[in-house]
């Protein structure tokens, strides 16, 4: 049976890539996607999520729209990476469906409590909606079968020297998430760095095609350009996809059992995650390492995936 997955996202490219590598890989089923800000304003994310269901004709999955801001900073996004549309580079998808009403912090609860054990919650955005979800209905920390984020580092962040996007932008979100009984298994920038998208990934998915090869490829070229004049990077990394990878093969990663906390204090070092694998001499909390945390990925096989899903998707 394919493991069901809610995605909540900020749309973004990456998160774009993820929301199709979800939606074309049989080993897992997308129940739900659920938008929050944070690569751009909730319009605009939820507007993307909406544009990517539909160019990858991804039928009867309900967008939902959840926070706006994070839960007490205010929000942060980057159009440096993903365009002042969130989606920069294809030309824009008019949507083909409106989002669902209500707000994703209620359709979180809804859809985790009417199906106990049967949800894995994922996260390639800031935690808002996840931690709101949290605060609502605590027990979803039990009937859900694990949160999946993509965010944080025990390396070096990609906002300041210590914090990753996803965790900078809503840190006190980040710590009610990994706060919470149920087990995260954390996608950090440790491994999704090692999932660069090579013109070699660009020209497999091109090769495809077909309408949503093209608008992804689009996607991608603008991306590229925006971590080669941001970072100075040739190949960016493709980080949200990771995420949705780890539930598709767990066999491609390799994880560590390990307690994470969220820094909110500090000047220089808010939203780091402070992270405590298992060993001698850890001076680790009473609930010790009840989560994971990703330490090594097979790059190859997970753009494997992502081609194989968009090629699914696009016959
Ligand atoms: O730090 C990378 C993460 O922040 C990705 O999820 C990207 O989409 C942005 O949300
Ligand atoms: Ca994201």
């Amino acid at each position: 049976m394919s493991r069901r997955i809610l995605l909540d996202c900020d749309p973004g490219c990456d998160d774009a890539v993820a929301i199709l590598l979800a939606a074309g890989s049989p080993e897992v089923e997308l129940v739900g996607i659920t938008t929050v800000a944070g690569n751009q304003t909730l319009d605009k994310t939820t507007r993307n999520a909406l544009a990517v269901a539909t160019i990858g004709r991804i039928g009867d999955v309900p967008v939902v729209a959840g926070h706006d801001r994070p839960l007490v900073r205010p929000l942060r996004t980057a159009p440096a990476f993903h365009g002042e549309s969130g989606l920069d580079g294809p030309a824009p998808v008019v949507p083909d469906r409106q989002a669902r009403p209500g707000h994703a912090v209620d359709y979180i609860v809804e859809t985790v409590m009417s199906a106990p054990g049967e949800v894995t919650l994922v996260a390639t955005g800031p935690l808002t909606n996840v931690a709101s979800a949290l605060r609502r209905e605590p027990a979803i920390a039990e009937a859900a079968l694990g949160l999946v984020v993509m965010g944080g580092a025990y390396g070096r962040g990609n906002v300041t020297q210590t914090a990753e996007f996803n965790v900078f932008v809503d840190p006190e979100a980040a710590a009610v998430a990994f706060g919470a009984t149920w087990p995260v298994t954390m996608v950090g920038l440790d491994v999704t760095h090692q999932a660069a998208c090579t013109e070699q990934v660009q020209r497999r998915i091109a090769g495809l095609g077909n309408p949503l090869a093209t608008f992804t490829v689009e996607m991608l070229e603008f991306y590229r350009l925006a971590y080669r004049r941001e970072k100075g990077l040739e190949d960016p990394p493709l980080h949200d996809p990771c995420a949705i990878a780890y539930l598709i093969a767990p066999d491609l990663f390799e994880t560590l059992p390990a307690d994470v906390e969220v820094e909110l204090a500090g000047t220089l070092t808010a939203g780091t995650t402070v992270v405590r694998f298992a060993g001698p001499g850890v001076a680790s909390r009473p609930e010790g390492q009840r989560h994971r945390v990703a330490v090594r990925l097979d790059p190859g096989a997970m753009f494997d995936l992502v081609v194989d899903a968009i090629e699914r998707l696009g016959r």
